[in-house]
């Protein structure tokens, strides 16, 4: 706890938020390889095909490079065998040929330049945004870590990622980022319950079939006041596996949200958000801009 207070201290600042177009979160893992020459242009070709495919369609999961298929098809040859050669060699299969074709030769060698990519829009926001957004984010990622292999950067609506390492279908909650409003509830016993069991039901729904791993409610506090509150999982994830990360998530809004007005946890497989504004879409701007504008909040980041 100590050393919690301390990190604390050291890495939170106050900000004036207003739902902006600069990143909410961005992590370029210094302890991942470097970029090389080949990782580069695959990364930038990744990006391009990211960005179209999430531009039409809201989500795309995918990889560039060459895939498991040929890693393992030509996994049997010597290194200083051509690829061609290794083909034919493993096709002909004669056993005079086989001198050529020795077993355990390092299967990676096939596959070192290969990345992996996901780029996702939150599922409310218009596709016009999430184009807009995800072509910011393709460049911005670019720009924020040049030279590593695996970077990741979140908006408030998309968020991009790569990795040489094959991360899809994972959770992952090593990187996290909590926002959370400054100021308290005035009734923090009737709030706690009533977002324990917002948050459940919006979590139970956005891991539910069909639903792209966004789930949306409110529930009515008070005459005077609503609470808003959205759940979104990447769509890489499986129904177990989303739940799992909303679950983690929920978990730490004792620690970072205590009693707060407002909320936000950033994970690299799933969000979670709660105001006392409305935040998603469809959207009452004029509400929405009103209470944002003045919402004075705190952050932290925690590494894996
Ligand atoms: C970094 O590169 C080396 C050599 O290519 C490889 O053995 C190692 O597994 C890589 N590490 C990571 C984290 O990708
Ligand atoms: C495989 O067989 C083809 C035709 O039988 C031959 O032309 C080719 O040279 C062989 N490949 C290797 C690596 O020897
Ligand atoms: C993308 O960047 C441009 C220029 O900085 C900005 O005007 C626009 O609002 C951004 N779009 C999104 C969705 O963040
Ligand atoms: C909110 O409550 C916490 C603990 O109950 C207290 O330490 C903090 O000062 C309060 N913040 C404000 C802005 O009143
Ligand atoms: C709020 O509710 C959660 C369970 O929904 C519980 O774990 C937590 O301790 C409660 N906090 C307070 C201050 O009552
Ligand atoms: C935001 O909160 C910090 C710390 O609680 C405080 O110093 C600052 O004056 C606040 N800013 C506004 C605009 O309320």
């Amino acid at each position: 706890m100590t050393f919690l207070k301390h990190y604390l201290l050291i890495f939170a600042l106050c900000i004036l938020y207003v739902e902006s177009t600069d990143p909410s979160a961005q992590v370029c893992n210094e302890n991942s390889n470097k970029t090389t020459t080949e990782i580069t242009k695959n990364i930038d070709s990744l990006l391009t095909k990211l960005v179209q495919a999430t531009s039409q369609s809201g989500y795309d999961a995918t990889s560039v490079g060459r895939g498991k298929a040929q890693v393992f098809g030509l996994a049997q040859c010597r290194r200083d065998v051509s690829i061609e050669d290794c083909s034919s060699c493993i096709r002909n299969a004669s056993k005079e040929i086989r001198k050529m074709c020795p077993n355990r030769v390092d299967a990676r060698i096939w596959g070192k330049a290969q990345v992996f990519g996901l780029a996702q829009c939150r599922r409310d926001v218009s596709i016009e945004d999430c184009s807009s957004c995800i072509r910011n984010a393709s460049k911005e990622i670019r720009k924020m870590c040049p030279n590593r292999v695996d970077a990741r950067i979140w908006y408030e609506y998309c968020w991009l990622r790569y990795n040489k390492e094959n991360f899809i279908g994972n959770v992952d909650t090593g990187y996290g980022t909590f926002y959370w409003n400054v100021e308290n509830v005035t009734d923090p016993k009737t709030f706690n319950k009533s977002l324990g069991a917002l948050m459940y039901r919006i979590n139970m729904l956005a891991a539910a079939p069909g639903s792209k791993g966004l789930s949306k409610g409110e529930t009515k506090l008070s005459d005077f006041q609503t609470l808003y509150a959205l759940s979104q999982c990447t769509e890489d994830l499986s129904q177990l596996s989303c739940r799992q990360c909303l679950a983690i998530a929920v978990g730490n809004f004792p620690t970072y949200c205590n009693d707060k007005k407002g909320c936000r946890i950033i994970y690299s497989s799933c969000y979670v958000r709660y105001e006392l504004y409305p935040f998603f879409f469809p959207l009452d701007k004029k509400l929405a801009l009103q209470s944002s504008s003045m919402t004075n909040y705190s952050w932290v980041v925690t590494k894996p």
